[in-house]
C-alpha cells in the first residue's frame, strides 16, 4: 500500500540526532540509503530494501560537492527536490536528511578518508580525488545516522566495494546491502545522468548495456579469454557515433583487478561518454 503520509524532513544534525535518539530507545532498527537526490526507481528499490528489514528508514538527500573534478557536472547536477519529496512519500520513508553544505564541511573542515586497493583502479584512475570525497562524506553520513544497515546500489559496484572497505577497516559497526542494478524496459540502468541525454544520445546511450550483453553471450558460448571479450565489447561501442570509451574492463569482483581468463565470477565494467554525459555500467558474468 502506498503511504501517503510525507517523511519527516530534517537538515540540521542536532535535530537529526534527536530525533533518532528516541527511535533507537523504541528498538527500531534504523536503515540509511544515501542518495545525491535526482530520485528514480534505482534509488526507490534502495529504499524499498530498506523499508522490508528496518523499523525506520532514513534517506540522505545531498549533492556532495568533494566528489567531484573541477570540470565535473557539479554545477549542473539534476536538483528535483520536490519529486524527490514525494516519491520518497510514495515508498514511506520515514526521515529524508538532507544537510547544508556549512554543515557537512564548515570552512574549518580539515579531514579526508583515502581508500586505497579497491579505490585506485577503474573510477578511481578516471576520477582522480572521486572516492575521497564519496568515502569522507558516506563516513560522515555513517557517523551522523548510526544506521544498522546502510544501502547501496550494484550500479556503482566499485563505490560498494569502496565503502565496504572503509567499513572494515575503520571499524565502522553497520552492515553494508548492495542491491541490484535496475534498469529501463531497454536494458539502459537508471541514472540521475540519463537526464542529461538529448532523445538522439537516449538512444545511443543503449551502447553500453549492448556491449555488457555482447560479454553475456561469448561467455555463454564458451569464450574465456578476456582479451577476445574485450575486443568484443569495444566494437560494439564504437560502431555507435559520439561514443568515446573512458575505460571497458574485465576485471577480479573482489580485487577490481584486471583478469587474462575467465575462470571464475568476473566482473564486466565499462565507463563511456555519450555527447559529454559520461555514463557507467556493469555486469557480473558468471562463466
Ligand atoms: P547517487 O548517484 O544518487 O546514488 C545513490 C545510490 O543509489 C548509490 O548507492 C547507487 O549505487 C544507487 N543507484 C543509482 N542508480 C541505481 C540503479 N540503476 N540501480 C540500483 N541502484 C542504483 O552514489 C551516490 O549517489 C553518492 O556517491 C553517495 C553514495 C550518495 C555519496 O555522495
Amino acid at each position: 500500500m502506498m503511504s501517503a503520509e510525507s517523511p519527516q524532513v530534517v537538515s540540521d544534525p542536532a535535530v537529526l540526532r534527536a530525533a533518532l535518539t528516541v527511535i533507537r530507545r523504541q528498538g527500531k532498527r534504523i536503515g540509511l540509503a544515501p542518495t545525491m537526490g535526482a530520485l528514480h526507481e534505482g534509488h526507490l528499490s534502495l529504499v524499498r530494501a530498506c523499508k522490508a528489514e528496518c523499523g525506520y528508514t532514513v534517506v540522505s538527500l545531498y549533492v556532495n560537492p568533494s566528489q567531484f573534478g573541477p570540470s565535473e557536472d557539479l554545477a549542473k547536477y539534476p536538483r528535483t527536490w520536490e519529486a524527490d519529496l514525494a516519491a520518497l512519500a510514495g515508498v514511506g520513508a520515514d526521515l529524508v536528511f538532507a544537510p547544508r553544505d556549512a554543515e557537512i564541511y564548515p570552512s574549518d573542515y580539515a579531514t579526508w578518508i583515502e581508500v586505497g586497493g579497491v579505490a585506485e583502479p577503474l573510477e578511481g584512475q578516471h576520477r582522480p580525488g572521486h572516492f575521497r570525497g564519496v568515502a569522507t562524506v558516506v563516513l560522515k553520513l555513517l557517523n551522523l545516522v548510526q544506521p544498522d544497515v546502510a544501502y547501496f546500489g550494484q550500479k556503482d559496484f566499485q563505490q560498494a566495494l569502496v565503502i565496504q572497505r572503509l567499513v572494515a577497516d575503520l571499524n565502522v559497526p553497520v552492515e553494508i546491502r548492495v542491491c541490484p542494478i535496475i534498469r529501463e524496459p531497454d536494458g539502459l540502468a537508471m541514472s540521475s545522468r540519463n537526464r542529461y541525454l538529448s532523445p538522439a544520445a537516449r538512444q545511443r546511450a543503449l551502447v553500453l548495456w549492448r556491449s555488457l550483453e555482447r560479454a553475456r553471450e561469448l561467455t555463454a558460448r564458451g569464450e574465456r579469454s578476456a582479451a577476445a571479450i574485450l575486443a568484443q565489447m569495444r566494437a560494439v561501442i564504437l560502431q555507435t557515433e559520439d561514443a568515446q570509451i573512458d575505460y571497458v574492463a574485465l576485471v577480479d569482483p573482489q580485487t577490481l583487478l584486471p583478469v587474462e581468463a575467465l575462470t571464475g565470477p568476473t566482473l564486466a565494467a565499462l565507463a563511456v561518454k555519450i555527447e559529454n554525459t559520461r555514463l557507467i555500467d556493469n555486469y557480473l558474468l558468471e562463466p
